[in-house]
């Protein structure tokens, strides 16, 4: 608090201090990046967003705000016909999320190995020179994912390795990509694989553009994208690439 703001707080009427108070905590909330809680934000009070976060109550996976962007994006794609592919599903809270917010019919294609991360590799460094992935990490139990899911019955699990495994969809066509494997290559051969599959109008997100643990997963998109589409980059550490109408 400033000493101008202490000053006015010991004369301020009952009103005057109320309204310092919330300025002040609005203040600290935006630089403790806490701002887009705030109350009156009205994305958490969405019912779709309410009715799965109800539902992947103990389902461990990505932030609130990163689950309502995926919701976001595919209810604008209510339009667009095509299935949903996610590369890194591990316990099943983003495609809970996404699934809970479709309106459309359409199949969800799940890709992972619930072995974790593959090895990283000479992209995935960050800038100290460090890797802050070891092969391994974020495995988790087939079972569990497939449990978690169990309300839906338009998912479709293929099990395995990115990329051996995605040759299963080859031919389909899809509304939305989500990419969350954290390192360099998955992240390149999904976006090789996915992007001529996705229809006019569909979209890709990543989880991992925006995040300083994620070095190759920025690097992907920067080196596919650079000749092909625009990448909207946003303060969840997500990045959006829509691809253009015919
Ligand atoms: C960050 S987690 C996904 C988180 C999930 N989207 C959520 O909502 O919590 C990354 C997942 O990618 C998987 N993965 C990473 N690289 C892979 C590859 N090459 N093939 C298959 N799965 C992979 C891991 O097994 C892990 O489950």
């Amino acid at each position: 608090m400033k000493v101008s703001e202490a000053i006015g707080m010991i004369f301020a009427s009952t009103e005057e201090k109320r309204n310092l108070r919330r300025r002040l905590a609005r203040r600290a909330a935006r630089e403790a990046g806490y701002y887009i809680y705030s109350d009156h934000m009205v994305w958490k009070e969405q019912p779709f967003f309410e009715k799965a976060w109800t539902g992947a109550t103990g389902i461990p996976g990505i932030a609130d705000p990163r689950c309502f962007v995926l919701q976001s994006v595919i209810r604008s794609l209510a339009q667009v016909k095509g299935d949903v592919a996610e590369c890194g599903v591990r316990r099943g809270r983003s495609t809970y999320f996404m699934l809970t917010a479709d309106e459309a019919e359409r199949t969800y294609h799940l890709f992972d190995a619930f072995e974790g991360l593959p090895e990283p590799t000479e992209d995935d460094r960050l800038a100290d020179g460090s890797v802050r992935w070891t092969e391994g990490d974020l495995s988790t139990e087939e079972a569990v994912a497939r449990e978690n899911l169990s309300g839906f019955s338009n998912v479709s699990f293929h099990v395995g390795w990115i990329p051996q495994t995605l040759t299963a969809v080859a031919g389909g066509s899809f509304a939305l990509v989500h990419i969350d494997v954290d390192l360099h290559a998955p992240t390149r051969d999904s976006l090789e694989f996915f992007w001529p599959l996705v229809v006019p109008g569909g979209m890709v997100v990543s989880d991992d553009y925006g995040s300083r643990k994620c070095p190759g997963a920025r690097k992907a998109f920067d080196e596919f994208f650079a000749d092909k589409a625009g990448i909207i980059e946003l303060p969840t550490g997500q990045a959006l690439v829509r691809k253009a109408e015919a």
